[in-house]
């Protein structure tokens, strides 16, 4: 469960205050996958890196599961990220001189949990359709196969709670249509709960919920 309070995030860009997020509340269920859509410079992603621990707000809280990871030092939130959160950014973000699969068994050894990681690497990346890909670097993958990769990595700790920051938006839309049908089935096998930002109609369309932001504000949920 995700539970989000009055949640602000104002910068300061030197000569103004830019207020990007204007008190935001939300509860998302365990179990639950919604889609988060808006303009261009709502505040999507900004929310999403709050969710993660990425970022601080300015005020409010965010709550994973009642603890308010907001209070958190830098170092009991990467723990905590490491148990709870897998993250899917826009732009893969691949460690480029680590394979495939060592990309997707760092998660797992840098949180000492990794016995039977290459296993489960390579069955994870069976699973996305990489099989044949486990030992390519990201430069010799597609960015379809990277995003499958970053997929593949984001699951391999089995978090309770995924987010994607537009996972489908740099592929073609066969490529986003089996990205997407991973997330779905990967959401209903693991109920793990699950925050897409996306602009794609058939993506929100797939979410048990869509909540829409405009200016930095929740419009609509
Ligand atoms: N570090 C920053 N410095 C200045 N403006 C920022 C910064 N980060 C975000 N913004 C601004 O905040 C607004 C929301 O950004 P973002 O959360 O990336 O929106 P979205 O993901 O919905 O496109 C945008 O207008 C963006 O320009
Ligand atoms: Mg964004």
């Amino acid at each position: 469960m995700i539970q989000v309070r009055a949640l602000t995030k104002s910068i300061d860009t030197g000569t103004h205050r830019v207020d990007i997020l204007k008190g935001i509340d939300l509860e998302i269920p365990k179990g639950q996958f919604a889609a988060i859509m808006g303009p261009s410079g709502s505040g999507k992603s900004t929310l999403l890196g709050l969710l993660a621990g990425l970022d601080f707000p300015t005020s409010g809280q965010v709550l994973l599961d009642g603890e308010d990871i907001t209070r958190l030092s830098e170092d009991d939130m990467a723990l905590l990220r490491g148990r709870k959160i897998g993250f899917v950014f826009q732009s893969y973000h691949l460690l480029p001189t680590l394979t495939a699969e060592e990309n997707v068994v760092l998660p797992m050894e840098l949180a000492g949990n990794a016995t039977g990681g290459r296993e489960r690497a390579r069955e994870l990346l069976d699973r996305v359709g990489l099989k044949g890909r486990f030992d390519h670097y990201p430069v010799q993958l597609s960015g379809g196969e990277q995003q499958r990769v970053a997929l593949a990595r984001a699951f391999a700790l089995r978090p309770p709670i995924l987010l994607a920051d537009e996972p489908t938006g740099n592929l073609d839309s066969a490529t986003g249509k089996v990205v997407l049908d991973l997330l779905l089935a990967l959401n209903r096998e693991q109920g793990a709960t699950m925050v897409l930002v996306t602009h794609e109609q058939a993506l929100a369309e797939s979410a048990d919920r869509r909540i829409v932001l405009h200016d930095g504000l929740v419009v609509s949920q």
